[in-house]
Parts: C-alpha cells; sequence; structure tokens
C-alpha cells in the first residue's frame, strides 16, 4: 500500500454545483493555475457534456495545467464519455471521471434501469473511456446506500475493464465514519482484484461529517480523497481540502501518509475561490477563517505568547496566513502590474484588459496605499465580469445618510451604453442604490443574498460585496469591489443583473 494519498480536487465541478457558484471559463483556468500551485494531484474541471461552455472551460484548463492531471465527469453514456474524452484530449494528464448510481433508490427511481443495466451501462461506459485515456475512474453515485454485494460486482467488472481508481461517494452525506470506513474495507478486501485499482472517497457534508468519514475511510485503506476549496459543493458542501490535508500533516502519527501539497498555497486558493464564486469564508472556518489564528482569550492569549505551541497545533505561515506580500503600491508601472499578474497565473487575453485592469489598479492605489494580492484578485475579477458582458454598468453613485433622515441614493447607469439617472430612497444607502437600480432595469430578480467582506485588513481596505439574485429558477452571484461599500454594492448587484442575462442553461441536468 502507497504511502502517498492522492488530492483529488472537484471545486470546478461539484463545487460548482452549489447555487449561484457557475464560474466562467477564464475564472476555471485562473482557479486551476492556483490548484496547480498548490499542486494538487488531479484537477476535476467540470462537467462537459452539460453545455458548450462546460465542454470549453475543461478544454482550456486541459489545455493549460502542466503538472496535475485533468478531469471531466461523464455519466455513463456515449456521448457524455466522448464529449469528456474531446475536451480532456489536449492535457499532458488527462482522466474521465464516469458514474452511474448503484443504490436500489436511485437505480429504481430516477433511472429506471435494473441492477443488470447498469452493471452493463458502467463496463461499456469504462470500456469506451479507455479508449481516449489509460486514466479512467469509475463512481458508484450513492454508494453508501447501495447493496455492498451487488458494488461488489460493479467493481470488479469496472476494474476488469480498465478503470484505475474506484470511487465510492457518499452522495447523500448520509454516512457515519466507522460505518464507511467499514464499508471502504470490505469492498478492498471483499473485490478480487481490487488491487488493480485505487479507492477513493468522495463525501458531502450533510450531517457535517465530510472530513470525518473521508479521513476514516483513509485510515480503511482509501489512497484518493475527492474534496474542495472551502468545502464548497452541492448543498452542504464536500469535504473541505484544506481540513482533510492539514489533518494529515498536523496528525501524522495517526496517518503516516503524505500529499503533494504545497499548504502555504491554501489561504490564497482559499480567497481566490471565495472571491471568483461569491462565496464568503465564515470566520469560524478551520484552517481558512478568518478567526482560525486568532485568540480572544486572555488566558489564550498569555499562552501563546509565553509558548505557542500551548494553544497552536498549526502554524498560521503554514497555510499561507501573512503570505499577502505587500506587492505593488502607487507608483508602480504598467509592466509590474503586468509582472504580478503573472506570477499570479492571471493571463489577460488582450492589451485591452491589461490596460482596463491596470487603470483600476491606479485608481484603487490612490484611495489604498498598499495593494494585496487579493486586490488584485478583485480586481481582475470585476474587470473581466464588465469586459465579457456589461450590459448594465455603474457610472457615477451618490448616496446620502443622515441620523434622523431616509437614506438617499443617485445613481447614473449605463444600460448598452445608454446613460440614465435614477434615485431613490431606502431603509440604507445600500437599499436606496438597489431600489434606485431597480427604478430603471426593473429585473423582477430576486435579492437572495447580500454579504460585504474586507479583502484585507483595515478600514481603507477594499469592501468585497456579494449580491445573489434569483430570477425563473437561475440564481447567479454577483461580485463588486471598492474601498466604499455602498458603491462596491452596486457593483455587485449590476454585475448579478449581467449575470442573470447572461447565463446560458445547460442542456443535460446536473449530477
Ligand atoms: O456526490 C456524488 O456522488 C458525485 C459523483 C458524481 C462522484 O458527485
Ligand atoms: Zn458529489
Amino acid at each position: 500500500m502507497t504511502d502517498q494519498l492522492i488530492i483529488f480536487d472537484t471545486t470546478m465541478r461539484d463545487g460548482e454545483q452549489s447555487p449561484g457558484a457557475s464560474m466562467t471559463r477564464e475564472e476555471k483556468v485562473r482557479i486551476g493555475r492556483q490548484l496547480e500551485r498548490l499542486r494538487v494531484d488531479v484537477i476535476e474541471a467540470g462537467f462537459p457534456a452539460a453545455s458548450p461552455g462546460d465542454f470549453e472551460s475543461v478544454k482550456a484548463v486541459a489545455s493549460v495545467i502542466k503538472d496535475s492531471t485533468v478531469c471531466g465527469l461523464a455519466r455513463a453514456q456515449e456521448n457524455d464519455i466522448r464529449r469528456t474524452g474531446e475536451a480532456i484530449a489536449l492535457a499532458v494528464s488527462g482522466r474521465i471521471h464516469t458514474f452511474i448510481a448503484t443504490s436500489p433508490i436511485h437505480m429504481e427511481k430516477k433511472l429506471r434501469m435494473t441492477p443488470e443495466q447498469v452493471l452493463d451501462a458502467a463496463v461499456k461506459a469504462v470500456t469506451l473511456a479507455r479508449s481516449y485515456t489509460d486514466d479512467v475512474e469509475f463512481s458508484c453515485e450513492d454508494a453508501v446506500r447501495s447493496d455492498p454485494d451487488f458494488m461488489c460486482r460493479v467493481i470488479e467488472a469496472v476494474i476488469k475493464a480498465g478503470a484505475r481508481t474506484i470511487n465510492i461517494p457518499d452522495t447523500v452525506g448520509y454516512a457515519i465514519p466507522f460505518q464507511y470506513g467499514a464499508l471502504i474495507e470490505s469492498l478492498m478486501t471483499r473485490v478480487p482484484n481490487s488491487d488493480q485499482a485505487i479507492f477513493s472517497v468522495h463525501c458531502h457534508n450533510d450531517l457535517g461529517l465530510a472530513v470525518s468519514n473521508s479521513l476514516a475511510a483513509v485510515l480503511a485503506g482509501a489512497r484518493q480523497v475527492e474534496c474542495t476549496i472551502n468545502g464548497l459543493g452541492e448543498r452542504a458542501g464536500n469535504a473541505a481540502l484544506e481540513e482533510i490535508v492539514m489533518a494529515l500533516k498536523t496528525r501524522r502519527d495517526v496517518f503516516n501518509l503524505d500529499t503533494r501539497i504545497d499548504t502555504t498555497q491554501i489561504v490564497a486558493a482559499s480567497r481566490l475561490v471565495s472571491t471568483i464564486t461569491g462565496f464568503p469564508v465564515q470566520p469560524n472556518k478551520a484552517v481558512v477563517g478568518a478567526n482560525a489564528f486568532a485568540h480572544e482569550s486572555g488566558i489564550h492569549q498569555d499562552g501563546v505568547l509565553k509558548h505557542r505551541e500551548t494553544y497552536e497545533i498549526m502554524r498560521a505561515e503554514d497555510v499561507g496566513w501573512n503570505a499577502n506580500k505587500l506587492v505593488l503600491g502607487k507608483h508602480s508601472g504598467r509592466s509590474a502590474f503586468k509582472a504580478r499578474l503573472a506570477e499570479l497565473g492571471i493571463g489577460l487575453d488582450s492589451e485591452v484588459a491589461v490596460n482596463a485592469a491596470f487603470q483600476r489598479f491606479k485608481e484603487l492605489a490612490d484611495k489604498k496605499h498598499e495593494i494585496f494580492d487579493e486586490d488584485i484578485h478583485a480586481i481582475v475579477s470585476e474587470e473581466l465580469t464588465e469586459l465579457q458582458n456589461e450590459h448594465y454598468a455603474l457610472v457615477s453613485l451618490m448616496a446620502h445618510s443622515e441620523t434622523g433622515e431616509q437614506p438617499q441614493a443617485r445613481l447614473v447607469i449605463a444600460l448598452g451604453g445608454v446613460e440614465q439617472q435614477t434615485q431613490s430612497s431606502g431603509s440604507g444607502p445600500v437599499d436606496a442604490a438597489f431600489k434606485a437600480i431597480e427604478n430603471v432595469v426593473k429585473s423582477g430578480a430576486e435579492l437572495q443574498l447580500y454579504s460585504v467582506n474586507n479583502i484585507t485588513s483595515g478600514t481603507e481596505s477594499q469592501g468585497e460585496v456579494t449580491v445573489r439574485l434569483s430570477r425563473g429558477g437561475r440564481i447567479v452571484n454577483g461580485l463588486g469591489a471598492d474601498t466604499d461599500i455602498v458603491v462596491a454594492s452596486a457593483k455587485a448587484y449590476l454585475s448579478a443583473l449581467n449575470k442573470l442575462d447572461a447565463r446560458t442553461e445547460r442542456v443535460s441536468p446536473q449530477v
């Protein structure tokens, strides 16, 4: 048994299935590059058969990533496998991950297939996938609620057909650690050719047990863990990569396993995913939350000052806290800015895009003296959203609030290039700005979430606002950043409206 654990990141596939977390092709490339810097072994970049956009995104990630395997997800159907095979064709190392449900409830009620038909489809899918790549993974969807005897048959058959990784997902987050560990151990023992494949786990967090279940499975012999940055994912999310990796590293005495991960890249990855998806990280989130290394109680502070290990089991710098170096200031030139973009793995397509981002950087540097990597990511995210699809844009904003008076906002917004003035009052300046926008746009969208984060610390930091809007069953997150949070809020609202108008529907259902 190897002493290496394979880290399979599915932030851009399962993570993208969180409501409103969809990512553009360029955003996926940026996240892909950061995951490569983090040194994850496998990057699941999307579900190519779901839509032409998903296909192009996986293809784009596959063509730029050199040091991680790039994987695409496919149902056990011919068209899905072929699309995925085409999408990963340019990868230095490409994987097809195919799956079909094996639980009675899914086979009967969802697939309307008999177990024999499922077995047959699984083998056909793996055989076809092997004609595109040697690296094929097979998942028994809803494995935890499947009959282990039937799973043993399916797993043996797909290994014979050429699957090199067998994934046992807890699709609905139902598992309990000791039972899940026992299931993995029993499958590995009972399947006669199990030594020809790596066993993998993929846990959802519906009962808050995704990380615990994954680690129980690792102790039982699993050698690949599927996880996401910040635990992003369908419903309550997936196992958080940063928690799995730091548990292995911190408790090496228990696990005795290595990963390839460069843990100092964890915080940067967390920030990037949060910025791009608009999903803030809760302050008390393990490893990457703002309070993860903050000590409030006097007794703790005193202990840490005397001897760090009295209350700290990990070092903040080992996961990349405090690594957001001061990179540029107001006197930095365009070439320094461009060089920093390259170091951050941000490739802007054209000189127009670089110039526009540089212009924003200069404006920000005038207001805020210290520019950190997070600021640059925020600038670029905003810039790209606008370049790609800027029907609605903020031209100017004036907000007024005074104790005892009703807050007012007056805005000029451009609609398809035509400027229009609008104003409203509201319960606060942000509410007034949103109402003023709706007075002219009349989007019919429902505001589902409004959140503000400061990108770096201090009151002169940029505020980063997420606005989640829904309309007709579609959900989008808009992002806006500015040192003025009312401006950031208006930008985020307009960005969400742009996405709402632009997003293309997926042609096949999500997993
Ligand atoms: O949760 C799940 O079962 C999945 C599979 C497609 C691996 O995401
Ligand atoms: Zn999943």
